[in-house]
């Protein structure tokens, strides 16, 4: 039997934190889809159209080091508004996430689009203060840098384009029937791969 657990919300709200304690705590796989969209922009780096990068993305891809800095996170929210990119990588999501046992996917429209019939959806926020506190904290952890107010500033372009976009935007689903809203979580604590596209 299949659970799927949707978890959505903007950038650096916390969904990594939550989604890999539910993941843990019911025992099921947890993908992270940003990191999808951020390998999918790492990869046009290298000369790809944004196309053939998502067409091309493998597991192993995902594991690249530079996925979760700053520019690899501008070039994720710039390919995610594209509608072929996003379509090239539906398919591995919607498979997780039916996968047997259960599944915990994070991302922005993971109980929109990605599954709709999710059994748990989750979305969760922050202010955008307490996100770029964090979200600077983990860089300067990486030896990136960068001042709080660069990656505010970063996150609100981020939030404004991922909103705007009209493929599959973020949308906060307050009180929407079925949906839990967990907002405002500012104080809680906190080889060869498959071939994804
Ligand atoms: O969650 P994140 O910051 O790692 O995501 C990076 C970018 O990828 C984000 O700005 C928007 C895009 N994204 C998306 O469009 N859809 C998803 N399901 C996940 C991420």
């Amino acid at each position: 039997m299949s659970f799927c657990v949707a978890i959505d919300g903007p950038a650096a709200a916390g969904k990594g934190t939550v989604s890999k304690a539910v993941a843990r705590h019911f025992g099921f796989p947890h993908l992270d889809t940003g990191l999808l969209y951020r390998a999918t922009g790492a990869k046009t780096f290298e000369g790809l159209s944004p196309l053939e990068a998502a067409q091309s993305l493998t597991t192993a891809d995902l594991e690249r080091d530079d996925l979760r800095s700053g520019d690899a996170g501008q070039a994720a929210s710039r390919v995610a508004a594209i509608p072929d990119v996003r379509s090239a990588l539906v398919d591995f999501q919607q498979a997780f996430a039916r996968r047997i046992g259960g599944a915990v996917l994070d991302g922005r429209d993971i109980g929109t689009v990605i599954c709709p019939d999710a059994e748990v959806k989750l979305y969760i926020t922050a202010s955008d203060e307490v996100r770029a506190r964090r979200r600077h904290a983990e860089l300067v952890a990486k030896g990136e840098n960068v001042t709080e107010a660069e990656v505010l500033a970063d996150l609100r372009e981020r939030d404004e384009r991922d909103s705007a976009r009209s493929a599959a935007p973020l949308k906060p689903r307050r009180g929407c029937h079925g949906d839990r809203y967990l907002g405002n979580v500012d104080r809680r604590s906190r080889g060869q791969g498959h071939r994804i596209g």
